[in-house]
């Protein structure tokens, strides 16, 4: 029996994204249909590279072609095509799709760390993604990355990012150290950000990942009016029992309106050796109460792992050198979580942001 295009895409059509929640045939995902004899070979192309169903995706594919008459053979090629917000009209970074805010209320919650790891973890999933250290007091990036390439100034006056584990790179500490940076005007410090934004050779990224300074001052503010900041993930840890301050800044994201992709708990509970039991050291449920609070989803809970910090502390993020820890683990996830999300939020024409928080895994 001779197969065609039309049977192969009626096969096709009943499978859904699960976070897009439409046809992948409706979604343009199905792509290069080749028919020879009993062999079908197309390619899927998804919104992100870092997509978390991608290996379920191309299962269904393969199984529902597979089980046409006269099929013999089927070959999926996943491929991806990563949804970004419309750039037009942007100032600044034209060529970048979705640049991602590291939020906290305070310092010392583990967001240079998670900014550090999910950006690691969207570029190993094969995205291109840089990474601005916009904390410009407390500058920690380059000495939690193995910098490959210093950055570099040309003779008119831009800069070429620093490159590191396949990320481009940009950071105050680069040029100051970490003591002089503290002391830095606010007018300076501000002034620092709008060059990382309009200065540096970004090129073409799928991600800008932001580490953003703790709180809500001058430089999130000249981020949110200069940037055009597709969205913001807030980080906190499961003992800010008053969690006022995860409250202004999440109301700040909510006054420059800027979606809030959802909340990443950090140093949730320890994972024991000997007995493999979750232990809350710092307490529980912060990250929970806050989402919920906010209507955002919970994205992820990062355990407590001393690796975390040794492999910070020597420029190697728990995701390259301890990639099956259950940290690196949970890493991952929020990463792959973060692209679902951006990808939602791009195909929500009407930015309904109701809509799409009560889409997530309910
Ligand atoms: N999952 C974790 N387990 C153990 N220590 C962690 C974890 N995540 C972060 N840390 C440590 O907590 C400290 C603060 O993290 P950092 O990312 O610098 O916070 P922030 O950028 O919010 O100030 C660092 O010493 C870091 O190594
Ligand atoms: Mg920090």
């Amino acid at each position: 029996m001779k197969v065609t295009e039309q049977a192969v895409i009626e096969a096709l059509r009943p499978i859904q994204d699960p976070d897009l929640r439409r046809s992948i045939v409706d979604l343009a995902f199905v792509q290069n249909i080749v028919i020879a004899g009993g062999r079908v070979a197309f390619d899927l192309v998804l919104t992100t590279p870092a997509c978390p169903v991608r290996e379920q995706l191309q299962a269904a594919c393969e199984r529902a072609v597979a089980a046409l008459p006269g099929v013999k053979e089927v070959a999926v090629a996943l491929k991806a095509e990563t949804r970004g917000a419309p750039l037009a009209g942007r100032k600044v970074l034209e060529t970048v799709r979705n640049i991602v805010a590291i939020a906290s209320g305070k310092g010392g919650v583990a967001k240079s760390t998670t900014a550090v790891n999910v950006a690691v973890a969207l570029a190993q999933s094969g995205a291109r993604v840089g990474l601005l250290d916009a904390d410009i007091y407390g500058p920690s990036v380059p000495m939690m990355l193995e910098v490959e390439e210093e950055p570099k100034m040309s003779a008119d006056g831009v800069i070429r990012p620093a490159l590191a584990l396949g990320l481009k790179v940009m950071s105050i500490g680069f040029f100051i150290p970490p003591g002089r940076a503290a002391i830095l005007r606010g007018p300076m410090a501000s002034g620092y950000v709008t060059q990382f934004l309009s200065n540096v050779e970004w090129g073409e990224l799928d991600y800008l990942i932001v580490d953003y300074p703790p709180g809500t001052g001058d430089i999130q503010l000249t981020l949110s009016q200069q940037a055009a900041v597709t969205a913001a993930v807030i980080c906190t840890t499961p003992q800010d029992i008053s969690l006022i301050d995860v409250r202004k800044a999440i109301a700040m994201f909510e006054t420059t309106k800027v979606p809030r992709l959802g909340v990443v708990e950090t140093m949730s509970y320890f994972v024991c050796d000997g007995c493999g039991k979750q232990h809350a050291l710092l307490g529980e449920g912060g990250g929970q109460r806050i989402a919920a609070e906010a209507g955002l989803p919970l994205l992820g809970q990062i355990p407590i792992d001393p690796r975390v910090v040794s492999g910070g502390d020597r420029g190697r993020p728990i995701v390259v050198e301890w990639p099956d820890a259950p940290a690196a683990e949970a890493y991952r996830s929020v990463a792959g979580a973060i692209a679902a999300r951006l990808s939602t939020l791009h195909l929500d024409q009407d930015g309904a942001l109701e809509s799409f928080s009560l889409g997530w895994n309910a």
